[in-house]
């Protein structure tokens, strides 16, 4: 599959690297493509992978990952051309902002990406996670939700290849859930002393 990957920081990297790795071809969405950084994540990240421009990435691929700061997010979607039909992830989280679930990251970002088939995942644990989901129990969960269900499979499979376990936590409607849960990782993580080794899984009877 074909997956641009919007922004190559903490979350593009890792996921990014981790698609590579299970056999997906990577087109890195940055505003610096030549940068030296840039080219040594491509060169690591495998054969297939490549760089360019944001809206270069989103037109060549069929699923795209934006995961760029929340205060940026309106504006790099807006350039990315028409996302008609595509999947796309948001992996953001509104850190700074008030969440409230009329109001999500999600679904703000359904209404600028006009067209798009969005799903909300990869958002509620940190990077390390995401390349390194098996604990000694078991893996981690990835909780996924949007209003269409293909788009959703395909999300749950990219998350599965990644060694993730899965939850479909619903429609769109529940993104605002996702992104608090989010907000608890962050908390429990860097200010409650957890540190990022930590993650969210849920139990089943
Ligand atoms: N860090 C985590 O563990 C984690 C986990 C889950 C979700 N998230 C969420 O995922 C998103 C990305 O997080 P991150 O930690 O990967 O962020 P980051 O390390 O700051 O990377 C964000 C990337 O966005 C791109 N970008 C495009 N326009 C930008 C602008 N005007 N200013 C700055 N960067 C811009 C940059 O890539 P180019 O330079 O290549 O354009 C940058 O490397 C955020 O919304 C965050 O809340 C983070």
């Amino acid at each position: 599959m074909n997956i641009a990957i919007i922004g190559t920081g903490n979350v593009g990297r890792a996921l990014g690297t981790g698609w590579a790795a299970a056999g997906h071809t990577i087109i890195f969405g940055s505003r610096s493509p030549d940068d030296p950084a840039v080219k040594e994540l491509v060169a690591t990240t495998g054969a297939t992978s490549r760089a360019t421009t944001p809206p270069n990435a989103a037109r060549e691929a069929e699923v795209v990952l934006i995961a760029t700061p929340w205060r940026v997010t309106e504006q790099v979607l807006k350039t990315l051309g028409s996302l008609h039909g595509k999947i796309l992830i948001d992996a953001t989280n509104p850190v700074g902002t008030t969440v409230t679930t009329a109001d999500s990251a999600a679904e703000l970002v359904n209404r600028w990406a006009e067209g798009a088939r969005v799903v909300k995942a990869f958002n509620t644990t940190g990077s390390k996670n995401m390349l390194e989901p098996n604990y000694r129990e078991r893996a981690l969960d990835m909780f996924i939700c949007g209003d269409d269900e293909a788009a959703k499979q395909v999300v749950d499979g990219l998350a599965k290849d990644l060694g993730f376990s899965t939850v479909d936590c619903g429609p769109l409607s529940n993104a605002s859930l996702l992104e608090n849960l989010a907000m608890l990782w962050i908390q429990l993580a860097y200010s409650l002393g957890n540190g990022p080794d930590i993650g969210f899984a849920l139990l089943r009877r």
